[in-house]
């Protein structure tokens, strides 16, 4: 089978480390396998060997292999997966499942995700998106600024409001959930044993995964208390409002119980439910974050107007990209808004 250069000592981990080396400080991990998948473009795929860190990976980059691995075979993931992201979610999650468990909650949060409901939490998200271009024109009027931390802002907001319908208002004050997140994050890693080994870390995991967990049980329980009350008065359910992701899980759930009409939240349920939500926070942040930010300078390129309505054109700014080193250490990888 292909392969990087390998070592008898530590496998391919020398080699990621120098790869993660080359990357800005605040890069994520992945960006390290398309450079490597450069030199094996002929085979497509190629095996990682993590020893002693996690089990040997095979680098699948052949689309007709990939839709086997993950599709028609749907094969295992990685134990390796759970241990990556139990600190963050708090426990299993869609992303270290498999098989019929996997399923099972998959099918529970699909619903909130369809196009349909998107339609219908179109309104909150459009209300959290004009607090946004507000803020943006505020600060393209002070100078230099990172377009990173309003987008991140942004994406919280809208998550926690699509998800669990709690109003977070991040983007206004600071919410305790993504600081307890970015501890989390900070405090975790797979192969720095400085981290590894700091006897801080788990009573630092723990204490912010509390804290985490009781924000997102009490949602979770507020939700179970709407959908109790809309059962026993049916006529609630006239009242017009998108329903999070996490009330139509929970109106799943209880569909697929032979008591539907249970007057408590069965604790297995909560606790799994809590570990998706905080899933769908960590995996929906960065992701759809840098994206938007991404894409504001094609804005400018395709000259088309960006928050049109607070008056703000994407022609009458400079985007700067910063790397991690030169930016304050606060601002991350991001790119910064300059009004010229
Ligand atoms: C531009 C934005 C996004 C990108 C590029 C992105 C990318 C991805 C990718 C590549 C995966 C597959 C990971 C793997 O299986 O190893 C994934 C899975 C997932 N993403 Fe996203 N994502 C984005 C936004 C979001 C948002 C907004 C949410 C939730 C609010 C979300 C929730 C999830 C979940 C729950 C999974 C696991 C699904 C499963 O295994 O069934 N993602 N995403």
């Amino acid at each position: 089978m292909p392969m990087p250069p390998w070592s008898w000592a530590v496998g391919h981990i020398g080699l990621l480390y120098a790869y993660t080396r080359s990357l800005p400080a605040f890069a994520n991990v992945n960006l390290v396998f398309p450079e490597i998948a450069a030199s094996f473009a002929d085979t497509e795929m190629f095996l990682i060997d993590l020893w002693p860190v996690a089990e040997t990976m095979l680098i699948v980059f052949n689309p007709e292999a990939a839709m086997q691995v993950a599709q028609k075979m749907n094969l295992p993931k990685a134990t390796f997966n759970h241990v990556i992201t139990a600190p963050i979610t708090g426990g299993p999650s869609m992303l270290s499942m498999n098989g019929s468990q996997w399923k099972t909650w998959r099918s529970l949060f699909n619903p909130g995700f369809s196009s349909a409901m998107m339609v219908e939490q179109t309104p909150q998200i459009v209300d959290s998106v004009s607090v946004f271009c507000k803020k943006l024109v505020k600060m393209t009027e002070k100078g230099v600024f990172s377009l990173d931390n309003l987008t991140t802002r942004l994406t919280f907001d809208i998550i926690m409001k699509v998800t669990l319908n709690a109003d977070a208002d991040h983007q206004s004050a600071d919410h305790p959930l993504p600081y307890a997140l970015d501890m989390i994050t900070k405090w975790h890693s797979v192969w720095d044993v400085r981290l590894i080994l700091n006897p801080l870390r788990p009573l630092i995991h723990a204490y912010y995964g509390n804290v985490i967990k009781t924000y997102i049980r009490k949602q979770i329980q507020d939700r179970f208390q709407e959908v109790k009350k809309e059962y026993s008065n049916p006529a609630s359910l006239a009242i017009s409002r998108a329903k999070s992701v996490m009330t139509l899980a929970i109106e799943g759930y209880l569909a697929s119980q032979t008591k539907p009409t249970a007057q408590t939240l069965d604790e297995d349920f909560a606790k799994m439910a809590s570990h998706q939500i905080r899933l769908f926070l960590f995996a929906g942040n960065d992701t759809t974050s840098s994206t938007i930010y991404i894409e504001i300078p094609e804005f400018g390129r395709s000259r088309k107007p960006f928050c049109q309505n607070a008056g703000l054109w994407v022609q009458n700014m400079r985007f700067t990209r910063l790397r991690g080193h030169i930016a304050p250490s606060n601002w991350g990888l991001g790119t910064a808004l300059v009004k010229v």
